[in-house]
């Protein structure tokens, strides 16, 4: 028989739990309602910033006020560290780290979560965000690579394929045809991306979006945006644009008809040559034909492949980025205008056989590139990086670089100083012969890449080196 002691003990511990149980759910309400309060503040900040100029938006970002009240500082603090936190209670890191409140990235692990690299994609977000009636999300990421394979991994299950301009970088070229197809994941290479049928007769039932790169590194191909948007979304299909060499200053893809927009933020949005990263935006609603893809991409993408596969930002690199930022458009606008002198400079020069350079009449696409390479107050700029085929062959070009003294010959661009490298055997060193002459990638072809240093000192030591070719 149970004695009455027993059964009041019972219920008695039966209380405790209740109440136990009550409090976390308690708990668990208040910090839902706080992560979705600070959703909605961003969200409302993010809505603020479409009614913002350009240059306010590179400046501050979402940094606002209350930031600084709260962190003591006029400008983003640097959060270098691996965890934020502590967590308020148990049930606060619990739901923190089973992704129900992903709002704190004072309280997550840098990995997942941290200010300086989640401040600096809602700037660029925003950034890219302008002039569309549609919010924005982003994530940044250790690199542009990484960048690139966040953005296009999420769509793809081993089978189904992808399309793809093949005026792509060299590292897109290499993942896309070395390291994908271990996944069983296909690269259709696009070698006339100008011809829109070409893509469409590329694309079946297994495809999962289209990919460009515009303008493309080093042969400045400009891809007709509204046009390969239509084309993707005729068959219910995203379109991913590299705008790297653009950057939102030049081109806001979103604007025609892009869903998801990849950025090497170690180039053009960071001037100092100090830092790499990534960047993947995302329209909060894109077009594909995976239907739990369809809303959130990037902040889905920030809770799965990012969070699983670690490639995040240092909030180090992180806030030399944000900084540099600040500068974006000045940076841009003033480049453009070297490029333009030194492009016209070279087009003349009877030593040099093709210069590729948007902003050029004799440029292919350039009616293309008038539409959509526009500073924000509506004026063409043509950006930062040309290319050119020195008369003559590889060695004419070698002769070039073994006498051009000018600015620094690395694998680099977009940075403040000049930069330049002789392509074949260097950034697209990996591919064969053939592959490069499909991407329009010629032994005597020179990539430069303009800085900010004096238009007259850079266009007399291309003279000089001319001379001795
Ligand atoms: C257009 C473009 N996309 C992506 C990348 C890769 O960026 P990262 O070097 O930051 O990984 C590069 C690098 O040169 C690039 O030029």
């Amino acid at each position: 028989m149970v004695s009455s002691r027993f059964l009041q003990d019972k219920s008695t511990s039966l209380k405790k739990e209740l109440q136990f149980l009550k409090k976390i759910k308690t708990e668990e309400k208040y910090f839902l309602k706080k992560s979705k309060d600070t959703i909605a503040k961003r969200t409302n900040q993010m809505k603020e910033t479409k009614n913002q100029a350009f240059d306010t938006v590179s400046l501050w970002g979402l940094y606002g006020r209350d930031d600084m009240k709260a962190f003591k500082s006029v400008t983003l603090p640097l959060f270098m560290s691996t965890t934020g936190g502590p967590f308020d209670s148990l049930v606060d890191g619990s739901l923190l780290l089973s992704y129900k409140t992903i709002d704190d990235p004072n309280k997550a692990y840098t990995r997942i979560d941290n200010q300086n690299p989640d401040h600096l994609a809602m700037k660029i977000a925003a950034l890219e965000g302008l002039g569309v009636p549609q919010l924005t999300q982003g994530i940044c990421t250790s690199s542009g690579m990484s960048a690139i394979m966040m953005a296009t991994m999420p769509f793809l299950q081993s089978g189904d394929n992808f399309v793809s301009s093949n005026r792509v970088y060299g590292g897109t070229q290499q993942l896309y045809d070395v390291t994908y197809p271990k996944s069983g994941w296909q690269v259709r290479w696009i070698d006339k991306p100008w011809i829109l049928s070409s893509w469409e007769k590329r694309i079946d039932k297994k495809t999962k979006f289209l990919f460009v790169e515009s303008p493309s590194n080093p042969t400045l191909y400009i891809a007709d945006l509204e046009a390969l948007s239509k084309l993707a979304h005729k068959y219910n299909l995203p379109l991913i644009v590299d705008s790297t060499l653009a950057s939102p200053a030049l081109t806001r893809p979103f604007e025609y008809g892009a869903d998801i927009v990849v950025h090497s933020i170690s180039k053009i949005a960071n001037g100092s040559c100090r830092a790499i990263g990534g960047a993947l935006i995302s329209l909060d609603k894109i077009t594909t034909n995976i239907k739990s893809l369809r809303e959130n991409f990037a902040n889905q993408v920030k809770g799965g492949h990012f969070r699983n596969m670690g490639p995040c930002l240092s909030p180090f690199n992180a806030q030399i980025i944000w900084d540099e930022l600040i500068t974006l458009r000045l940076r841009v606008k003033q480049v453009s205008e070297n490029a333009m002198n030194i492009a016209k400079y070279l087009e003349k020069h009877p030593k040099i056989e093709k210069v590729n350079y948007p902003g050029l009449i004799s440029h292919p696409q350039h009616k293309i590139a008038k539409r959509l390479m526009k500073l924000p107050d509506g004026t063409n700029a043509y950006g930062h990086l040309l290319s050119f085929n020195i008369k003559g062959g590889l060695e004419k070009a070698k002769k070039f670089a073994e006498n051009l003294d000018f600015g620094v010959q690395v694998t680099h661009l977009g940075g403040s100083y000049t930069v330049w490298v002789h392509n074949a055997t260097t950034t697209h060193g990996q591919m064969t012969h053939d592959e490069r002459k499909a991407a329009g990638i010629a032994d005597n072809l020179i990539r430069y890449s303009v800085g900010l240093e004096g238009v007259t000192d850079a266009i007399s030591a291309l003279e000089k080196a001319l001379n001795k070719v």
